[in-house]
């Protein structure tokens, strides 16, 4: 390879964003949230391994278990995840600290605060959460506490130097589900020491488009002589394709995959939910990060679950990222950690919060936050939001994971934003149960029964099909089903003909496609045009209906 023509990053560069060597999921990110998964997630999964690490060779490969608590190392590097294990017991001291501080709390709550003044019980509050929370009661009396989220990133519990990122190339879909595996280092992994803020790590993902001499990129990276090889691997003499922003009169959108869709019109851009491919030879065609523009006016999220914040994708764009819209919250919760400070302390600028019914304009584009039920256990979250798109006369919903549970709500919707063109629905009616996610940040066992029921359930047939109604669409798009195989890692979900989101969802199609209204589930990829003739068009019975 030349020493002298300038390089670019190859697009099918994977770069996996770690903390303490695990995937850095939303999680893992917020302080108080973080040292919960760290303690109960993850050094029980190391001390499993270390233990009977055949037992989780085994269960990888049983397709039952998909998802669960187990290490995909086929048994094998056990002395690795050892010293990931004992380096976390010792870096992450007082990480631990916290996390067991945070579980005296709760039970030092629930035994002596009886809707009696809590200000005596500040003095029991364990020394190291002392100034970082508030004792409160519901109107019940039921007694919590609110984390000050604020400070605690100015604390030692947030640590940057615990980031980094290790790239290796990619080409295939095949990649092990990393929210139960810490990943290691290998001879084709290169590890770098940087915490995500870092403006080195724009300068890298520039570099997928605007290329450098080799000892610049060499300087920028902190390369040593003996990684010269792998480094080099890793970029290529050769231009991307460069993209060709939508320049039409209408509004084009494009499916990524999952919940990833881009809106293209007169000369606003939108990205929702971003999860993108690499870009390598495959039997599924798809758009990849080569198809983005250079500059994405708004990346709008619905929700913190971890297929709809990936930080794999949102590091690598965040230099083109002008705005990042989130649904608004700061109210102190493990369970619920604002994005906006996650986003903020992690590099992002201008991180806009709505609240459910504000909205944002740009030109002729309108965004506005539509409540989003469900889809959470029952836990009181308000990190989830679904967008609701008016550009001139269209509407598109984003609705990603919401679950129909109150038929009600959307009533009252109607009523305020009117009918709605086109509906774009995720329908996981299954889900996972709360543990799966959330266990971690309980500090009482739950009944099996309890958990059971309390599900991370997106809407069923007759859910989705209420929407589809009330606000009148003329198109509905299943998406978020996480069936596109370049997003294993995260999902952990194979349907079958059988899987009830397959069997809901295509009757939603059938009974869509029955009256007239066109609807697919997405999968892979798609493009639309509405062209500003049918944009037009679609006024007329919008404007009979409302
Ligand atoms: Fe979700
Ligand atoms: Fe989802």
């Amino acid at each position: 390879m030349s020493n002298i023509q300038p390089l670019y990053l190859r697009p099918n560069v994977q770069v996996e964003p770690l903390i303490d060597h695990w995937y850095a999921w939303p999680h893992l990110i917020p302080p108080a949230t973080a040292a919960r998964n760290i303690t109960e997630r993850h050094l029980k999964i190391m001390d499993s391994y270390i233990s009977a690490p055949m037992i989780h060779a085994n269960a990888v490969k049983n397709p039952k278990m998909l998802g669960g608590p187990f290490i995909d190392y086929d048994g094998k590097r056990v002395d690795e995840i050892r010293a990931v294990r004992d380096r976390i017991r010792k870096d992450r001291a007082h990480l631990i600290e916290l996390s067991a501080a945070l579980q005296s709390l709760d039970g030092m709550l629930r035994e002596t605060a009886r809707g009696y003044g809590l200000q005596p019980l500040y003095q029991n509050i364990p020394g190291i959460l002392r100034g970082y929370v508030e004792l409160v009661y519901d109107l019940n009396n039921h007694p919590s506490f609110r984390l000050i989220e604020p400070l605690l990133y100015k604390s030692r519990f947030y640590d940057r130097s615990q980031q980094s990122l290790m790239l290796s190339k990619i080409s295939s879909d095949d990649r092990p589900f990393v929210l139960s595996t810490p990943r290691l280092e290998s001879d084709d992994t290169l590890h770098l020491r940087l915490p995500f803020d870092s403006p080195i790590v724009d300068d890298l993902f520039r570099l997928k488009s605007n290329p450098l001499p080799w000892h610049e990129i060499k300087e920028m990276l902190q390369i040593r002589d003996s990684q010269d090889d792998l480094v080099h691997s890793l970029f290529t003499t050769e231009s991307p394709l460069s993209y060709a922003p939508y320049q039409g009169p209408g509004v084009r959108w494009r499916y990524f995959g999952h919940a990833c869709i881009l809106i293209e019109s007169q000369g606003v851009s939108m990205v929702f939910d971003p999860v993108l491919s690499y870009t390598y030879e495959s039997a599924t065609s798809r758009y990849t990060y080569l198809d983005l523009p250079d500059s994405i006016d708004y990346v709008l999220i619905t929700h913190d679950h971890q297929d709809h914040i990936l930080f794999e994708t949102l590091l690598q764009i965040r230099h083109r990222v002008k705005n990042i819209v989130v649904p608004r919250n700061n109210r102190g919760h493990l369970q619920d950690p604002s994005l906006k400070l996650l986003f903020e302390n992690c590099g992002f600028k201008n991180v806009i919060e709505l609240n459910e019914l504000e909205e944002i304009q740009a030109g002729n584009v309108r965004i506005t936050g539509l409540p989003f039920l469900g889809e959470h256990a029952d836990l009181d979250i308000h990190t989830k939001m679904a967008w609701l798109v008016r550009i001139g006369p269209h509407s598109m919903l984003f609705a990603a994971d919401s679950c129909n549970i109150e038929p009600k709500l959307y009533e009252h919707l109607h009523q305020e934003v009117g009918d709605i063109d086109a509906l774009f629905l995720g329908m996981e009616c299954d889900g996972a149960p709360l543990s799966w996610l959330y266990g971690p940040l309980l500090t009482q066992k739950l009944e099996r029964a309890m958990d059971e029921s309390r599900r991370l359930a997106g809407s069923n047939y007759e859910q989705g099909m209420q929407i589809v109604d009330c606000f009148h669409c003329r198109e509905a798009y299943v998406y978020a089903m996480g069936q596109e195989p370049w997003l294993n890692y995260v999902m952990s979900i194979k349907y079958t003909d059988q899987s009830r989101p397959i069997i809901e969802s295509n009757k939603l199609i059938r009974a869509c496609q029955e009256r007239g209204i066109t609807a697919e589930r997405l999968y892979g990829e798609k493009e639309i045009l509405i062209e500003p003739k049918a944009a037009v068009m679609a006024q007329v019975p919008l404007a009979e209906n409302t």
